[in-house]
């Protein structure tokens, strides 16, 4: 038997203490109405780069589209993408239909319970596999997420940081040390709750933690040094334009050209106004891209701010009505320099500029699409990016 320490003795019971105010604290999530592997795994996708507030309205609809793995697994990528539109990152939506239809192959269509299975999978890495083993299965995993590691760390005074491997292994034996038998599913999301409402980053609330007695940083007045505070990687400002060319539709309905974001691109395949990073002469790439849409003069409508990691995204939307139709990909360019785009100051920025308007000189494929019907109001039916989403509102008062 291992020798009972100050610290052993008063962790005993800790695992049970914890799920017992989770029994009357836990947070109202919608996936958890669900705790089956399927909306477990679809949800922690969903909250790989999501909020939980921006993920649950998301989740909802999700999963009324697409109720189980069979009818994700048979869905089309472009529907998969449309009703995913607004949580951004949309390679996590592509690899979630991949793997729905690996599993229908390989497993029948059921999640495995086996580690070594759920890792095989596109997009399915070690703290998904567990919150999939744990949260979905019931079965003694570790999922550790941000606030579930500052909870550990500061309970068991680990004092590394939780995102580098050292801490992450200490912090997952003591997980699963703590985790009461049977009661994996609701310790691992106990740990989360408690480190998002009460185990704050600063000023934790400790009068109101049921882990207080047991709590090595408090203990030590630590509290505010475990876990080590991380700098944050410095925002790069991206200025671009945006241009929405609008003309009658049928029934009265406005339609706006959008372009399908060009493949290998960041958000490939996604439909957006099109973009182009700012020059220096304001409504200049606005210009340049009314050239290339067969569109007049355009006049600016606003301007829409949209974050994409660490991205700051200041976009300047223009307006224009419609002359004569688009340039052809490929076809002579007429109206002057396309390319030749000069950077922003700070090449990080026009690089990033670059990368994240798509803009390759052309067009490219492009349509006309009433965005009320495609994804401004909620019965989204085509993959708009964020950006567009907004820009929809700015341009045409659509609900996004
Ligand atoms: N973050 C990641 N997974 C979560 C879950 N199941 N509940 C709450 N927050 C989470």
């Amino acid at each position: 038997m291992p020798p009972v320490t100050a610290r052993g003795s008063a962790q005993r019971g800790a695992g049970e203490r914890l799920t017992a105010w989770y029994a009357r604290h836990a947070r109202d999530l919608p996936w958890r109405r669900r705790p089956d592997p399927y909306a477990t795994w679809v949800s922690e996708i969903m909250l790989q780069q999501t909020t939980v507030a921006a993920a649950g309205p998301c989740f909802e609809r999700f999963l009324s589209r697409f109720p189980d793995l069979r009818a994700l697994a048979g869905a089309a990528e472009a529907e998969v993408l449309a009703v995913w539109s607004g949580l951004g990152y949309y390679h996590r939506a592509r690899r979630l239909l991949r793997a729905a239809r690996l599993v229908l192959d390989r497993h029948g269509g059921e999640l495995p319970a086996e580690r070594a299975e759920l890792l095989a999978l596109p997009g399915i890495g070690a703290y998904t596999a567990g919150a999939i083993l744990s949260i979905g299965h019931n079965l003694p995993a570790a999922a550790v997420d941000g606030n579930a590691a500052r909870v550990m760390a500061r309970l068991g005074g680990i004092r590394g940081d939780p995102l580098r491997a050292a801490a992450r292994r200490a912090i997952e034996r003591r997980v699963l040390e703590l985790m009461p038998p049977g009661q994996a599913s609701c310790f691992n999301q106990a740990l989360m709750d408690l480190g998002a409402t009460v185990c704050l980053p600063r000023d934790p609330d400790c009068g109101r933690c049921p882990l207080r007695g047991a709590c090595e940083a408090r203990r030590k007045g630590l509290q505010s040094r475990i876990p080590p505070v991380r700098r944050r990687p410095a925002v790069v400002k991206v200025r671009l334009e945006a241009l929405a060319v609008v003309r009658p539709g049928r029934g009265g309905r406005k339609e706006t050209l959008l372009r399908r974001r060009p493949p290998g691109d960041i958000l490939a395949g996604m439909w957006e106004l099109p973009t182009a990073p700012a020059k220096e002469r304001a409504g200049e790439a606005a210009r340049m891209l009314a050239r290339l849409a067969g569109a007049r003069p355009p006049v600016r409508a606003g301007v829409l701010r949209h974050t994409i990691t660490r991205h700051l995204l200041s976009i300047e939307v223009y307006r224009a009505e419609p002359d004569r139709p688009p340039v052809r990909p490929g076809a002579p360019r007429a109206g002057g320099r396309l390319e030749g785009l000069e950077p922003a100051p700070g090449a990080e920025a026009a690089g990033a500029a670059r990368r994240l308007s798509g803009f390759t000189g052309a067009l490219g494929a492009t349509r006309w699409v009433c965005l009320r019907e495609a994804g401004g109001g909620n019965s989204a039916s085509l993959a708009l990016t964020g950006a567009t989403r907004k820009a929809a509102r700015l341009v045409l008062g659509v609900e996004g």
